[in-house]
């Protein structure tokens, strides 16, 4: 290959996540989009036409077994994560980037995992939000101590209950759950990002609209090991979306938002601009320039974090693992209505996705 472009990239689905990381591995010096593979003949020509991608495959089986590719993106419905997952690292993948949330179960999650291991392929998740300028920079005022020793972390993470329920991101058997899964999993992983494992969790997990066989609300309590609380609602039946993270240590307080000064109107677009209280005799706003105003490509990192593990022989700060942890947390709390809300520790027991259990049985 030329150009110093020694990675042979191929990628399975063509929808709409996969322009983010088409764009990327264009981008990063060291890969190159050479093949992809989407059952819907439409999407693949759209696609490979849009990135100048040559090899084009109905059936991303196919295309593992021909196109010999160094990595292989997973950006399919997530019913497909796993398997896709695993087939390519049994073809010979040495990355897979695999879109989230990771699996749709931990006996999935420990499948992929394990395959990935026995063939010595690099597996990264992508959990972009730990890649994002703004994000990092709210992990290192935390280690700074800028607000002191992390007491309470409270997140809203609302969408609406008025999905389409045709489509796969509305039923269970193709998305594994509703918010949490969708979201959740973003969210779960950055306050692990933040405040360490969790040791317990109490939930609640409601489907109020049967039209969906996906939650539309969850709310719930962790207790951290960095001994904090971490209280989250999730869906909640709202007709807006907001995914807003407000961090509070005994000295002062982060607020994470989209366009954080802009707080519950939004204004800030896709800006997730961190903004800093601290007390000093009052509560008074501290003064810093926010690292990036726009959202960049955060999968340009991710990619170049895949490129470096396989080139160094380490694993991603988003690997396999922590995306199995953060999976771990959406489980406890399925797992906790599943109990009847009852109080869940970690590490948990259970191999199953107890919301498709909670579906077959009638109680959800
Ligand atoms: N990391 C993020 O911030 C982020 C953002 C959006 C979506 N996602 C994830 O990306 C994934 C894709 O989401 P999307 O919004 O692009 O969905 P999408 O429905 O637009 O695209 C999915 C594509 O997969 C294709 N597909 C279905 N079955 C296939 C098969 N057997 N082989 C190959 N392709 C197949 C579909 O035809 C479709 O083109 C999801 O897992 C989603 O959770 C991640």
């Amino acid at each position: 290959m030329t150009d110093g472009k020694n990675f042979r990239v191929g990628i399975v689905g063509c929808g709409r996540m996969a322009g983010l990381h088409a764009e990327a591995y264009t981008l990063v010096p060291a890969t190159q989009p050479l093949a992809a593979a989407d059952i819907d003949p439409d999407k693949l020509d759209l696609f490979c036409e849009q990135w100048s991608i040559p090899q084009r495959y109905s059936s991303y089986e196919e295309m593992l077994a021909q196109a010999d590719l160094d990595i292989v993106s997973v950006v399919t419905l997530d019913s497909l994560h796993g398997p896709a997952t695993i087939a390519a690292a049994e073809a010979g993948a040495r990355g897979i980037l695999c879109e989230k949330p990771m699996a749709f179960d931990l006996e999935e999650a420990d499948r992929m995992i394990a395959a990935c291991d026995r063939a010595g392929a690099k597996l990264v998740i992508d959990h972009s939000m730990r890649f994002e300028k703004n994000f990092i920079e709210v992990k290192a005022m935390i280690e700074r101590g800028d607000i002191g020793n992390l007491r309470t972390i409270r997140a809203n993470l609302l969408s609406t209950d008025q999905r389409d329920p045709s489509s796969w991101h509305s039923q269970f058997a193709t998305a594994g759950g509703g918010e949490l899964m969708h979201n959740g999993t973003h969210l779960f992983d950055l306050i692990r990002f933040y405040a360490g494992d969790p040791e317990w969790v109490f939930a609640t997990v409601e489907r109020g609209n049967k039209a969906i066989t996906i939650e539309d609300l969850s709310a719930g309590l962790f207790r951290m090991d960095s001994d904090s609380l971490f209280f989250f609602e999730s869906g909640g039946r709202r007709r807006y979306g907001c995914f807003e993270i407000l961090i509070e240590g005994d000295e002062g307080r982060l607020a994470i938002q989209h366009g954080a000064r802009n707080a519950l109107e939004q204004r800030g677009g896709w800006a997730w601009e961190p903004y800093l209280h601290r007390w000093r005799g009052r509560t008074e706003p501290v003064a810093w320039e926010p690292v990036a105003t726009q959202r960049d490509n955060a999968v340009i990192n991710v990619v170049a974090d895949l490129v470096d593990c396989i080139e160094n022989d380490r694993e991603s700060i988003s690997s396999g693992r922590q995306g199995r942890a953060a999976l771990e947390m959406i489980m406890a709390v399925y797992e906790s209505q599943r109990r009847g809300l009852a109080r869940v520790d970690f590490p948990l027991a259970i191999q199953d996705n107890p919301f498709g259990d909670m579906l077959d049985r009638g109680q959800i």
